[in-house]
């Protein structure tokens, strides 16, 4: 923590123009050496830091990028007899069987479909504000209607008015663990006897796309349920932890009943690199938990910063914190930009509250002197 504070002044004493286009690049290559680093470049984009989409810039495994470019030259090839080994592979860590399994262009397609299939006039989805509404949009555009249930004084789930808020007519309840945008968890026994009253009535799905960022996973996900029977399905990625955002990949895991329903409406195609790439980022033993430390570093480092600036901001456990800044978002924006950092878009009704994902600790060291100067005594 003190390190990456102490490496904030000294980077900005001497920064330049120059200096801070080639950080990005510089932190990346650092971060996660490629066996072909000459791909990189290409790859990395100089410029501003990009913490608003809550991506890993650490970047992939090297096994997975070492399985890529091994595979990059029969990419002329359709990826169809890759696909049922990385199903398998899922399968086996989830402890369920294949036909439990959906793969998905991204976790967001199977939020789409499975909302497509979800959703009807006359019916209701129940999701939390602020939250991600990928799934409650997708229902809302076929005719259901959008119940938001407001975020605790926490800013985490209000599991109680979320189950008062069930009819007849609610289709599906969504629950984002941890919830994007504030990045807080819910206590996973109340989760668990949430999720097993409210699925005997109405499907409930669980968004676990941050979760292997968190502190205990084991503790926090819901997929045992699943495995148990019940009416629930959780959703994963390899966008986040795994550095596979551009692969687009994710999955989900439900009853085979369910699963095969939703997969009939899926109309994605995913990728040979990508399967490759989620394949051996699976068999890498180690990459997640080094991963998870690293953004756990960068996220107490960024606390830090915060406290001493004398922001509230929510309980944090994904790769991204959000925190209260005394100023209207697009304003915060707007100066965050000024001083080369790319902060999330608005997240109604909290609209002077900020999401900023967890970068390199380079990129980290532009944001806290950015914070530091905007909200600072300096700043204000
Ligand atoms: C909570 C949550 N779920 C799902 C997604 C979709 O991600 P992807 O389609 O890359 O898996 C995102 C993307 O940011 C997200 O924040």
């Amino acid at each position: 923590m003190k390190s990456h504070a102490a490496f904030s002044r000294r980077q900005w004493l001497r920064s330049t123009g120059a200096a801070l286009a080639g950080l990005t690049l510089t932190s990346r290559l650092k971060a996660n050496a490629a066996p072909t680093p000459e791909v990189i470049p290409a790859a990395a984009s100089a410029g501003p830091v990009q913490l608003s989409l809550n991506e890993n810039p650490l970047g992939p495994s090297n096994a997975a990028i070492r399985a890529m470019h091994e595979q990059a030259a029969l990419t002329h090839r359709y990826p169809f007899s890759r696909v049922p080994g990385l199903i398998r592979t899922i399968a086996e860590q989830e402890g369920v069987s294949v036909d439990h399994i959906v793969l998905g262009v991204g976790s967001g397609e199977l939020l789409e479909t499975y909302g497509a299939l979800k959703a009807g006039a006359k019916g209701t989805v129940i999701s939390a504000a602020p939250g991600y509404m990928q799934l409650a949009g997708a229902m809302q555009r076929q005719g259901s209607q959008g119940i938001r249930v407001p975020l605790n004084e926490r800013l985490e789930h209000d599991l109680e008015a979320m189950a008062a808020a069930i009819t007849p007519d609610t289709q599906c309840v969504y629950l984002c663990n941890p919830n994007n945008p504030t990045g807080t968890i819910v206590n996973p026994a109340k989760l668990r006897s949430f999720a097993i009253e409210v699925s005997k009535k109405v499907p409930v799905f669980i968004d676990e796309a941050y979760l292997e960022c968190s502190d205990d996973f084991a503790a926090n996900t819901m997929g045992g349920l699943v495995r148990d029977g019940h009416n629930v399905t959780v959703s994963r990625t390899f966008s986040k932890i795994y550095g596979l955002a551009g692969q687009r990949l994710g999955y989900g895991v439900m009853q085979p009943e369910l699963a095969k329903a939703v997969r009939a409406l899926m109309t994605g195609s995913i990728n040979l690199l990508g399967v490759v790439a989620a394949q051996a980022s699976l068999e890498d033993e180690t990459y997640v938990e080094t991963t998870r430390l690293k953004i756990k570093l960068g996220r107490d480092a960024l606390l830090t910063v915060l406290r001493e600036l004398n922001c509230r901001y929510a309980e944090p456990q994904g790769n991204f914190v959000f925190f209260q800044t005394g100023l209207p978002i697009e304003s915060f924006q707007a100066k965050m930009r000024a001083e080369h950092v790319v902060v999330a878009r608005p997240f109604p009704p909290l609209l002077d509250w900020c999401r900023i994902s967890i970068g390199t600790p380079d990129e980290m060291a532009v944001a806290h002197h950015a914070l530091r100067k905007i909200l600072g005594s300096a700043g204000a």
